[in-house]
């Protein structure tokens, strides 16, 4: 029935009409609550508008709509985009966060609640999820992802996917979601924002793309082309990417749109000499919505009319467009999603803020704590706060859709709240986080508030516009001069428990902190909750759980390194001299993909797999004991490791494959089972197939990418 609809309406549509669907532009509201741009209503009555991104708000993007349906000529309902990322008005930890917590139904439900707050405002769609898989922390968009590993960025793209379009499609508390960017954006050169991609089809296809595929096949209604080359071609109108891979070989039915000014940035690129050469290239490769650049409304009729575009390639894109109003209801109801008493219920409420909070929890990561520093009694009753992330804010992060710093708890009042009357919290910066700031003028007083106190909490990090969209860094240390105020409040501190919380959107270099401060909480940025979250993991009421979704460089001169590498012809420990080192590092990352502490402790025992032989058809099953051996309740993410040892293309020293959330009372222990299926075994070969090959594996099942003895298993060409 939605697609006859969609080819009656198609037909009554004149060439001009059907460009306008095509045409997305900004639509955010000045001060006085009029749109910004004050072209808009007359563009949407004339029907030179498909849909409108950055309008929110069910009194705004009813107005809007009231142009498209009452007063266009054929009243084509009006599709509302948004950047709704890690929350609309309740901020939930930043991804890369997120995936810290490995807890899919967690994130699942984060989306969930984000999904229903901006539907309940008026939106139809989310620019989300991102899934591009990233190696190099300088590139500042790594906080959006899910880290460095395709497993891990596949199972939490699929779960947000489903947490953002709901079980039901189109019911009015989810949204259409969009999976960005496609594709390789992660892999810019140097880390560097919007810098060139050039990558062999063998890793695009093996590391790059499967979580795309990951939240298409979990019916992710829309695809966004990344503002990246690949391989000397833009990814806005590369025939591979969006022709080749996304339609034929995935049979991708939705539709794509571009990321903000792709399609005129084709220009700066130097493949298109005007406007009219970047839209046909965008538009024949299989671009269906231009956001931004006005390309499309500019030249199209004139390409169609010349012949350089084919109608059909048009009808192909308003088809598609139109097809995502209808399956969202908005041909029923064009104001469905807009609902005041939603609106007013369900932002920022309360059950949304404790999912916040608990997100945040389940997302730190404790990286160091010598001495149980960690959790700190709730006896301290003079606690110095220090650094320039203990009483702001500003912990929402980037990409932080419609939240509010007004609404966000910091770690001060987070600590006051944990300890009630009885405590006074002495607060200082000392520093600041400003990148190149060097003034240690506020060290002195910072210092005369340790000498104070009984447990002293350092709060350091980066700003959260350091971590964003265009804020790569090639130093990826703490900011400013925060590494000395650290050194000497540690040193001032004497016996005085000091605990370190980080607050940032990247792996950082933490060498020198390491080196000295006996124990660090990575908190990242946790959102609208942060410094009620961090209360409760420094003081013991969670225990954390968080295991890194990115390894941490000792230093940025090993960048990328990342823990899924190829063993190469001459691995350390081979030759002294000759072996693929560093003179002035170790090769490994201070902390590493997959690790994190708790404040209890797990032992990993028998660990055996059902025989030592299968066939190639056949499922292994692998089995361990986990013991939690310490006096704590605690979570454990057992984390299961596959390498094919030898093999007709090289594979990398392990891969992740499977994970288990699995939670213990102290003392308790359970018996946790894998099974390796051919899947996890399978692989590109040089021909860029999916094949399966007999020979030697190796799992290995630990608590980190590092843990575990690896246990030898054979596939025979034929049934054992
Ligand atoms: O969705 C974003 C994208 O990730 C970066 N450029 C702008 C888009 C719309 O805001």
């Amino acid at each position: 029935a939605l697609d006859e609809m969609v080819e009656t309406l198609l037909a009554q549509m004149t060439l001009e009409e059907k460009i306008g669907q095509m045409n997305q532009v900004a639509g955010s509201r000045d001060t006085t609550g009029a749109p910004a741009n004050t072209d808009i209503e007359d563009d949407v009555r004339q029907g030179r508008v498909g849909s409108v991104f950055n309008a929110f708000g069910v009194e705004f993007t009813r107005e809007l709509q009231t142009q498209a349906v009452a007063h266009s000529r054929l009243g084509i309902p009006l599709l509302f985009g948004y950047d709704i990322i890690h929350g609309f008005k309740t901020i939930f930890p930043i991804p890369l966060a997120q995936a810290a917590s490995w807890h899919l139904e967690g994130i699942e439900r984060a989306a969930r609640v984000m999904a229903r707050e901006g539907a309940a405002s008026g939106v139809h769609w989310t620019f989300a999820p991102m899934v591009d898989v990233a190696r190099d922390p300088r590139w500042g968009r790594v906080m959006e992802g899910a880290g460095e590993d395709t497993h891990l960025t596949s199972q939490i793209a699929r779960a947000q996917v489903r947490g953002i379009q709901g079980r039901a499609p189109g019911a009015t508390d989810t949204l259409a979601a969009c999976v960005k960017h496609y594709a390789a954006y992660g892999a810019v050169e140097a880390g560097r924002e919007y810098n060139t991609v050039d990558l062999s089809e063998w890793r695009l296809r093996s590391i790059y793309l499967p979580p795309f595929l990951a939240a298409l096949e979990e019916g992710c209604a829309s695809v966004m082309t990344a503002f990246n080359t690949l391989n000397a071609i833009p990814a806005t109108c590369h025939p591979l990417l969006l022709d080749q891979i996304l339609r034929r070989e995935w049979g991708f039915k939705g539709m794509v749109v571009t990321d903000y000014t792709a399609i005129m940035e084709l220009e700066r690129h130097g493949v298109a000499e005007d406007a009219l050469e970047a839209s046909r290239k965008a538009v024949n490769a299989g671009v269906d919505m231009d956001m931004q650049s006005g390309y499309f409304i500019k030249t199209l009729e004139e390409l169609v009319r010349c012949g350089a575009v084919e109608e059909a390639r048009i009808d192909e894109a308003v088809r598609r467009i139109l097809w995502l109003k209808a399956a969202l209801g908005l041909f029923e109801d064009p104001y469905r999603y807009a609902d005041d008493e939603r609106e007013a219920e369900c932002l920022l409420s309360d059950a949304h803020r404790r999912a916040a909070r608990e997100q945040a929890t389940e997302s730190m990561v404790l990286l160091k704590n010598e001495g149980n520093v960690l959790p700190l009694s709730d006896q301290h009753k003079k606690i110095a706060l220090i650094g320039p992330l203990g009483n702001t804010p500003r912990l929402i992060g980037s990409w932080h859709g419609n939240g509010d710093h007004d609404d966000t708890v910091t770690l001060r009042d987070g600590i006051a709240q944990r300890l009630g009357n009885g405590a006074t919290i002495m607060c200082a910066d000392g520093v600041s986080n400003q990148i190149g700031d060097t003034d240690t003028s506020g060290i002195e007083a910072a210092l005369e508030l340790v000498r104070q106190a009984d447990a002293v909490i350092l709060a350091l990090g980066e700003d959260e516009a350091f971590a964003d969209e265009a804020a790569s860094r090639t130093d990826i240390g703490l900011p400013g001069m925060q590494l000395e105020l650290a050194r000497r409040v540690l040193e001032a501190a004497g016996d005085t428990p000091v605990a370190t919380v980080l607050f940032n959107g990247r792996p950082l270099t933490l060498t020198e902190l390491d080196g000295m401060a006996p124990a660090i909480l990575e908190a990242w940025w946790p959102g609208t909750e942060a410094g009620n979250a961090v209360a409760d993991v420094l003081f013991g009421d969670v225990t954390p759980a968080g295991k890194l979704p990115m390894s941490f460089p000792r230093h940025v001169g090993q960048i990328p390194v990342y823990y899924n590498a190829f063993n190469t012809g001459r691995p350390k420990g081979v030759d002294p001299k000759y072996a693929s080192k560093y003179l002035d590092s170790p090769n490994d990352s201070l902390y590493p993909f997959g690790f994190g502490l708790s404040y209890t402790t797990f032992e990993y025992s028998a660990l055996k797999a059902s025989c030592s032989e299968i066939g190639m058809n056949d499922t292994l099953e692998v089995s361990l004991t986990v013991t939690n051996t310490g006096k704590r309740q605690g979570i454990e993410v057992v984390q299961l490791y596959l390498q094919d040892v030898s093999a007709s293309v090289v594979r990398p020293v392990r891969e992740l494959k499977d994970f288990r959330r699995i939670e213990l009372a102290p003392g308790a222990c359970a018996h946790v089972r894998f099974h390796i299926t051919p899947e996890m075994r399978s692989f590109l070969n040089a021909e860029l197939e999916t094949v399966q090959e007999p020979g030697r594996f190796h799992v290995q099942i630990g608590g980190d990418s590092t843990q575990g003895k690896p246990l030898e298993f054979h596939v025979t060409p034929h049934c054992a």
